[in-house]
């Protein structure tokens, strides 16, 4: 069976922009796949955290994986932190990557210019990201096409390491591909359709937080920025706005986007709006329940103890290898 695994950072509430590239995925895959979901805390790091709310995020992420759907009988769900395999492979990762590789990543150059204090950390930032795929021979990695760069980055440290290290016969580490959904691959700011959706956008009506209630969700829509043709169709160049509200209500309403253009063919971008947002509340009304309930639960640390356990299996396994393969053992 084909392995999956992805991650996503405790670093304030997920929108529906990482649910559409990321989390959804999750959740659609774990039926077919050998999945395995992280919290990345370690990568959360790499811009200054507080201790307090980072705890806070770490458990509230993992509560919304489960609520969201992620079945811990069929996905091992875990913390980066307690598989110390993670930063051990990243430590031999980042000693085999090219200084120059790791200085051209954009999303590193789009962080360090918003920092006033940039650490090490931020430029081993993918180094980290190589060895979280590489410790689960991963075949396929779940993540909006932000991280296209990234999982270049992976695949040629891949072919790279098997080449110096492995034999023609035996290919020690498993080239991995990037998994990106059909539509929404790249959600918009709901202010702005020209920049992706971000939830540390400093416009609180950019994005629409996984754990927003209703009334707030009906006014992001309502606000959201379409265009002045008043027509209904998908055309991300010429109607950048109208093209993101389909690609979030594709996703929120499992109907292509053909579907909900001919659906809407003869009304205006109020009706489309309204029903949006009730798509939208409809699945995460009852999900924010569920979500609730799981925070006040033991049976979200049972789940965290056992993805652990899992984890640490597979990834000290393949750690193993990797330091016989380099001279460590
Ligand atoms: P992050 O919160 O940066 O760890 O991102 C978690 C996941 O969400 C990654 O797979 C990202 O590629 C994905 N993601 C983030 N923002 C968006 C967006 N605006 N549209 C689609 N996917 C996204
Ligand atoms: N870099 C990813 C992001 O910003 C998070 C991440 C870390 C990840 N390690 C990963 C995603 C491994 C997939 C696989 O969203």
């Amino acid at each position: 069976m084909k392995r999956i695994f992805s991650g996503v950072q405790p670093s304030g509430t997920p929108t529906i922009g990482n649910y559409v590239g990321a989390l959804k995925q999750f959740v659609d895959l774990q039926d077919q796949f050998d999945t395995y979901y992280c919290v990345v805390n370690e990568h959360a790091i790499t811009v200054a955290q507080d201790p307090e709310t980072l705890r806070k995020n770490t458990r509230s992420l993992a509560a919304l994986y489960l609520a969201l759907g992620v079945d811990p009988n069929k996905s091992a769900i875990f913390i980066q932190s307690q598989v110390p395999a993670h930063a051990q492979a990243a430590w031999i990762v980042q000693c085999l990557t090219p200084l120059g590789e790791l200085e051209r990543m954009t999303q590193f150059k789009d962080k360090a210019q918003k920092q006033d204090n940039i650490f090490a950390g931020l430029l081993g930032y993918p180094a980290l990201m190589v060895a979280d795929i590489v410790l689960y021979d991963a075949d396929l990695v779940p993540v909006g096409e932000d991280q296209k760069q990234h999982m270049e980055l992976t695949r040629n440290f891949v072919d790279r390491f098997n080449n110096r290290f492995g034999t023609k016969e035996e290919k020690l580490l498993v080239k991995p591909e990037i998994y990106t959904p059909k539509a929404g691959g790249r959600i918009m700011s709901l202010q702005d359709p020209s920049k992706k959706m971000s939830k540390s956008d400093d416009n609180k009506k950019a994005f629409i937080s996984l754990l927003d209630d209703p009334k707030t969700i009906e006014k992001k829509i309502k606000s959201a920025v379409t265009d002045s043709s008043g027509e209904i169709s998908y055309d991300p160049e010429d109607k950048p706005g109208v093209s993101n509200l389909l690609d979030i209500f594709s996703a929120f309403s499992d109907q292509s986007i053909s579907q909900l253009e001919k659906t809407y063919a003869n009304s205006g971008y109020g009706q489309l709006k309204t029903d949006l947002s009730q798509a939208l509340i409809a699945v995460l009304e009852p999900m924010q329940k569920d979500y609730q309930r799981l925070l006040a639960s033991s049976e979200l640390d049972d789940v965290l103890a056992a993805g652990a356990k899992q984890a640490n299996e597979v990834a000290n396994q393949t750690l193993a290898r990797i330091e016989k393969a380099i001279g460590f053992r």
